[in-house]
């Protein structure tokens, strides 16, 4: 698939359909998430698999009832690792550079998926202390975004963006 083609195709699904998601896809999508650049390429961040429907409807109630967590057959959990920024970076690398590594892993998964006839919905909505308490993500982590992931249920329409002219500043 084009990946302008990805890029225009893909828009944040909150109704899935009830099929799993193939080992192999899965598999992609994470070597993708290894792929994603970091800051001193030192992957400050940690990647959960949630499957487990009961852990999945817990996740509807950490996040203000978003219902397509236990509808996706799958979630993945990007959290930040400050500790494995701190060394060489400090203050930037634990307030910054974990953040950004696991918003960028996220994205590439975004894509990933969309490659391969996946939807998915960036979800940053979430109670951060119940999420962790749900999944048994260690103290010094912090997550950042969940990531649904399946086949859709009902395509949405494609949400407007601001025009070019206003974002971009040639300077
Ligand atoms: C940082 C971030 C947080 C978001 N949190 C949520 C969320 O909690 N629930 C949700 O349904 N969508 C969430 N979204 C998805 C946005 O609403 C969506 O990307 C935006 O409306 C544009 O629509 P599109 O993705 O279909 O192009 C989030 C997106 C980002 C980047």
């Amino acid at each position: 698939m084009d990946f302008f083609q990805i890029v225009e195709d893909r828009r944040s699904m909150r109704k899935y359909a009830d099929t799993p998601v193939e080992a192999q896809k899965l598999q992609k999508i994470l070597e993708a998430v290894n792929r994603a650049p970091s800051a001193g390429n030192l992957q400050a961040y940690e990647v959960y698999v949630v499957r487990k429907p009961e852990q999945r409807r817990e996740l509807v109630k950490a996040s203000g009832e978003q219902e397509f967590l236990a509808e996706a057959p799958l979630v993945l959990i990007f959290c930040a690792e400050p500790d494995r920024a701190a060394e060489r970076y400090k203050k930037r690398g634990t307030q910054l550079y974990c953040i950004q590594d696991a918003t960028i892993a996220c994205t590439f998964a975004m894509l990933a998926a969309k490659a391969q006839g996946l939807d998915t919905v960036w979800v940053g909505a979430f109670d951060e202390a119940a999420v962790s308490e749900i999944v048994h993500i260690p103290s010094g982590q912090r997550p950042i975004a969940m990531l649904p992931i399946g086949y859709a249920g009902k395509m949405p329409s494609v949400r407007p963006r601001r025009e070019l002219s206003d974002l971009i500043h040639e300077v």
